[in-house]
This record gives C-alpha cells, sequence and structure tokens, in this order.
C-alpha cells in the first residue's frame, strides 16, 4: 500500500483490494449525496456571484442503487480502519439516512452529529421552503477505544467563555462555504471542484481524531482537502479519486504546500517605508501590509501557526529581535484521550 499517494479508480475497488487491513486511523469522507440532474443555475447573483448546482456523473444513481452503493464503501472502510478507528461522513439531510443505517449495519457506533452552519448559505430560489442552511458531519467509530483530543479541540474552539477562557467544542460549527483565496478556481474564474469543503472543518477532525503520524484515508477525495490538512497537521494520508482532473488539482494542491503555498514557509515580519509588512522567507513580496508592527505580528503568527512553521520578528535596523516556533505536536501524548 501506498502512503501519501493518491490513488486513481473507484474507492470500493481500492479499499478492498490495495488498502492494508486495520492500517487506517481516520477516514474522512464526503461521498456523492446523489443530488445532481436538475440543473439548476443561478447566473448574475448579485450577492454571491453565479451559483451553480452540482451536477455531476459521479452524482446520479437511482435510490435502490445509491442504497448498496453507500453500504459497499462503509464497509470497505471499516476493513481498513484500525480497532480504535474514526470515520467521519459529511452529508445533507437527502442522504443521512442512507448513511446512519449502513453504519449502524456495519457495526459501526454513531458519537456525534456534528451540524455545519453555513454562515454563507445561498439564498432559497423556490420560496416554498425554509432556507437551507446547514449540512452534517457523522462522526463514527469502530471499538470503543476511539480518539478524542479534547482538550486541544478547546484550545482551537474560536468560541470563548465569557471571561475568555477556553470552552468545550460543540456539535455546531459555523463555517462559510468555501471562498476567496482558499477557493481552487480555473482560469475563467469558475471554480475547479463543485464541493471543495473548508480547510477549517477537516482540521477540526484531523485534530478531533488523530495524532501526529497517524494514517488518514479520504475514499472521495475531489480536490485534496483532507490530504492537504492532513500534511499541513502532520499525518500521513491516502486519497482515492476516479476522476483524473481532480486527481491533477489535488495533486498541485499539496505541491504548493510542500513548498511552503502561496506565502513561502517561515513568516517575518519587518519594517517598510511606511510601516510594517508579513514576508513568507524567500518572497520579494510581501504578503501583507500594516499600519502597526502588533498588527503585522498578528497577522504573521496566524500564518505560522497555520502552517506549523517559524514567525521571524524584525527589529527597525533589520536584526532578528525574536523567534517562535509553532512546529510542535498540536496533540502531545498528554492529550490522548480514550
Ligand atoms: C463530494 S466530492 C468530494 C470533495 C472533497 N471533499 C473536496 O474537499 O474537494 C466527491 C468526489 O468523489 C469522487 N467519486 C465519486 N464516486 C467515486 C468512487 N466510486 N470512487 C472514488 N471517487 C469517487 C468524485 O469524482 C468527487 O470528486
Amino acid at each position: 500500500m501506498k502512503i501519501n499517494y493518491f490513488y486513481h479508480g473507484d474507492c470500493i475497488n481500492i479499499l478492498s483490494n490495495e488498502i492494508d487491513e486495520r492500517s487506517v486511523n481516520l477516514i474522512f469522507a464526503d461521498p456523492p449525496y446523489n443530488l445532481s440532474g436538475n440543473g439548476l443555475k443561478w447566473e448574475g447573483n448579485k450577492t454571491g456571484g453565479d451559483w451553480y448546482m452540482v451536477n455531476e456523473a459521479w452524482d446520479k444513481m437511482s435510490e435502490g442503487e445509491y442504497i448498496s452503493f453507500t453500504d459497499s464503501w462503509i464497509s470497505a472502510c471499516h476493513r481498513v480502519l484500525t480497532d480504535n478507528g474514526s470515520i467521519y461522513i459529511s452529508c445533507t439531510y437527502h442522504n443521512i439516512a442512507e448513511i446512519m443505517m449502513a453504519l449502524k449495519k456495519n457495526g459501526l457506533r454513531i458519537n456525534n452529529v456534528i451540524t455545519w452552519q453555513k454562515s454563507n448559505a445561498m439564498p432559497n430560489m423556490t420560496k416554498r421552503v425554509f432556507t437551507h442552511s446547514s449540512e452534517f458531519v457523522i462522526w463514527a467509530v469502530k471499538g470503543k477505544k476511539w480518539i478524542f483530543n479534547y482538550d486541544k479541540l478547546k484550545e482551537i474552539n474560536p468560541d470563548r467563555q465569557k471571561d475568555g477562557s477556553e470552552k468545550q467544542m460543540r456539535d455546531v460549527w459555523s463555517l462559510p462555504l468555501v471562498q476567496g483565496k482558499e477557493r481552487i478556481r480555473g482560469e475563467d474564474g469558475r471554480a475547479l471542484h463543485p464541493t471543495q469543503k473548508p480547510e477549517e472543518m477537516l482540521k477540526r477532525i484531523i485534530i478531533a481524531s488523530s495524532m501526529e503520524g497517524d494514517l488518514i484515508l479520504d475514499p472521495f477525495m475531489g480536490s485534496g482537502t483532507t490530504a492537504a490538512m492532513s500534511e499541513i497537521l502532520n499525518r500521513k494520508w491516502i486519497g482515492i479519486e476516479k476522476e483524473q482532473r481532480y486527481i491533477d488539482m489535488a495533486v498541485s494542491r499539496l505541491e504548493k504546500i510542500k513548498r511552503g503555498g502561496d506565502m513561502g514557509k517561515n513568516q517575518h515580519v519587518v519594517k517598510t517605508d511606511t510601516g510594517w509588512g508579513v514576508r513568507g522567507e524567500g518572497n520579494s513580496r510581501l504578503t501583507s501590509e500594516h499600519r502597526t508592527k502588533n498588527a503585522a505580528e498578528n497577522v504573521a503568527r496566524k500564518i505560522a501557526k497555520h502552517q506549523q512553521s517559524e514567525l521571524v520578528i524584525h527589529g527597525r535596523d533589520g536584526k532578528i529581535q525574536d523567534k517562535d516556533s509553532f512546529g510542535k505536536d498540536p496533540c502531545p501524548p498528554r492529550d490522548r484521550k480514550h
């Protein structure tokens, strides 16, 4: 079996024939929702730009085919999970029933159903139902000794107590649909993958249910979000995807991350003519400019933390004043909770 590798082909076939039994610590699966077919679109939308409903060949099955497909891939995932492994599956109200049934049938225990509240959901076009603004992520486990990095999740939880102290991570996550720089687009400006998932979602899942060095698998890899976040968080990964165009996209996304992303690895705070700037190591151009050193430091710290790289602060004379490293294990052994 190959590690840090994109397998091209059908996930049921590859999971059953290429991936070792009980070898994968965590699976994130974003399967076809079986929603394609009506070709709905909204061009010229003034608030969020043009919108096109997912309409892909891989997302069209009869109900019977979909039930048996769901059961087959979940059963194939069960075989490769370690005995304390976790599986997270994203879905909507359209397919949650089929997935829940298949999980139970395959002996997987459901721990949580996380609600992804889309903070920038599309308005409803039909005006006949409440505006859909949520998806779900089901978390299920194979055995009783699952990993849950409770303390680490509190640390990364943006929600705080009134006094600013850490708060338990709840099962409702308010995150925007992928947009801006994170959205991978073609030259025509259209998204290259119709259902790219937010990096923040994968970050929380990976930190919650895996340790550094663990193996994470995504059977429906798409644009490579799971591999990208596994790489950033120092986990090993395997992606499976049946469309070559999406493998190409994921490969270049990973190459960019290995080069340190657009921003360059290690962030430097430097004096400019008008204030202070953030510059990736080796980059001649600034990533951003700020009036105060504090503001530049805040931005550089966030990027370095995300990249798990170094923050380097220079004084007015250009000499290095301070260095901070974010390369530490984000889930040290004391955080292991079974
Ligand atoms: C919902 S998308 C996943 C998007 C991904 N989470 C991301 O962030 O980009 C599902 C992906 O699964 C792929 N796919 C569909 N059926 C498949 C199968 N049987 N085996 C492998 N890949 C499949 C599709 O080509 C599509 O890219």
